[in-house]
C-alpha cells in the first residue's frame, strides 16, 4: 500500500492545474503532488466542458496519484475524493452536501465542486491526475450557471476561505486513499460514498450516454462504482459513463 503527504505547488494563475499537474507526472514527479491555483484561464470540466475559474473565487486543485491496483478499479478514485470533498466541506464549514454520481457536490441540487479524473502515461507508469474544482464564492458566475451552481458562501452564507479547505480536503483524499488500498477497500469506498448520496438507491433519474437516455431508479452501486439503474421495463442496467439528473415525480 502506498501512503504520501500531499506536496503543495501554488500558482497565482494557471491554464488548467489538471494539464500542470500531467506535465509534472510526466516529468517524474511523486504521487501526492497537489497543484493549486488561485484562477484558471481554461479550466476542464468533464465532457469537454469549460470549468470557470474566476480569480479567488474558488479552489483550483489537481493532485498526482500513482495507483498500484487494477485499473478497472480506477473509476473509484473519483468516488473517493467525492467522499474526501464531502467531509471536508462538513468538517470546515458545518455544509451538508449531497453527491450526484459519480462525484458532483450538490446543495440544493446545486452544484458546488465537480471532480475530473484523467489519466496521463509517465516514465514511471500510467498516473492518475484528480482535479477538484469547489465553488468558494457566489460574485462570479456566468448567466449560464446561475440557478444550477452555487458556493459555499451563498450556501452558508459565511465568508469562504481558500486556504481554510485544502489542508482538510487533502488530510481526507490520504485518509480515503489509504482506505481503497486495504482488502476490502472498493466494498468500503462504495459503502462510504452511499452513506452521503441521495443518487445511491431509490433516486428517479434520467441517464444521458453516448446519446442514449435510459430512465428509471438506481438500485445502488457495483464494487466498481458503476450505476445500477432499474428501467422502466424493470430492467437492472449497470452505467459507468453519463451524466445524471434526477427526475421529479409530478403528482396531479
Ligand atoms: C466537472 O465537469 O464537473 C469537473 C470539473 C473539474 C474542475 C477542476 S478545477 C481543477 C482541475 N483543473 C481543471 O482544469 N479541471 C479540474
Amino acid at each position: 500500500m502506498t501512503a504520501f503527504t500531499p506536496q503543495f505547488l501554488h500558482f497565482d494563475s494557471l491554464p488548467s492545474t489538471n494539464v500542470e499537474a500531467a506535465n509534472r507526472a510526466v516529468e517524474g514527479a511523486p504521487e501526492g503532488l497537489c497543484v493549486v491555483a488561485r484562477e484558471q484561464t481554461a479550466g476542464r470540466g468533464r465532457l469537454e466542458r469549460q470549468w470557470v475559474s474566476s480569480k479567488g473565487a474558488g479552489l483550483y486543485c489537481s493532485i498526482i496519484l500513482r495507483p498500484q491496483f487494477y485499473q478497472s478499479l480506477w473509476p473509484l478514485l473519483t468516488l473517493m475524493a467525492a467522499i474526501a470533498v464531502h467531509d471536508a466541506l462538513l468538517d470546515v464549514y458545518d455544509l451538508e452536501t449531497d453527491i450526484k454520481w459519480p462525484n458532483d457536490i450538490l446543495v440544493n441540487d446545486r452544484k458546488l465542486c465537480g471532480i475530473l479524473a484523467e489519466t496521463v502515461d509517465t516514465p514511471l507508469g500510467r498516473a492518475v491526475i484528480l482535479g477538484i474544482g469547489v465553488n468558494l464564492k457566489h460574485n462570479s458566475f456566468p448567466a449560464e450557471l446561475e440557478g444550477v451552481a452555487t458556493s459555499v458562501e451563498a450556501a452558508t452564507g459565511r465568508n469562504a476561505d481558500l486556504e481554510l479547505v485544502v489542508e482538510p480536503l487533502f488530510g481526507s483524499i490520504v485518509k480515503y486513499y489509504q482506505m481503497l488500498q486495504h482488502l476490502g477497500g472498493s466494498k468500503e469506498i462504495v459503502q462510504e460514498w452511499s452513506a452521503r448520496s441521495s443518487y445511491a438507491s431509490g433516486k428517479r433519474v434520467r441517464l444521458v450516454n453516448s446519446g442514449e437516455i435510459v430512465e428509471g431508479f438506481t438500485r445502488g452501486l457495483e464494487s466498481d462504482g458503476g450505476l445500477r439503474i432499474e428501467t422502466n421495463t424493470g430492467e437492472i442496467r449497470i452505467f459507468r459513463a453519463g451524466d445524471v439528473t434526477a427526475v421529479r415525480t409530478v403528482y396531479s
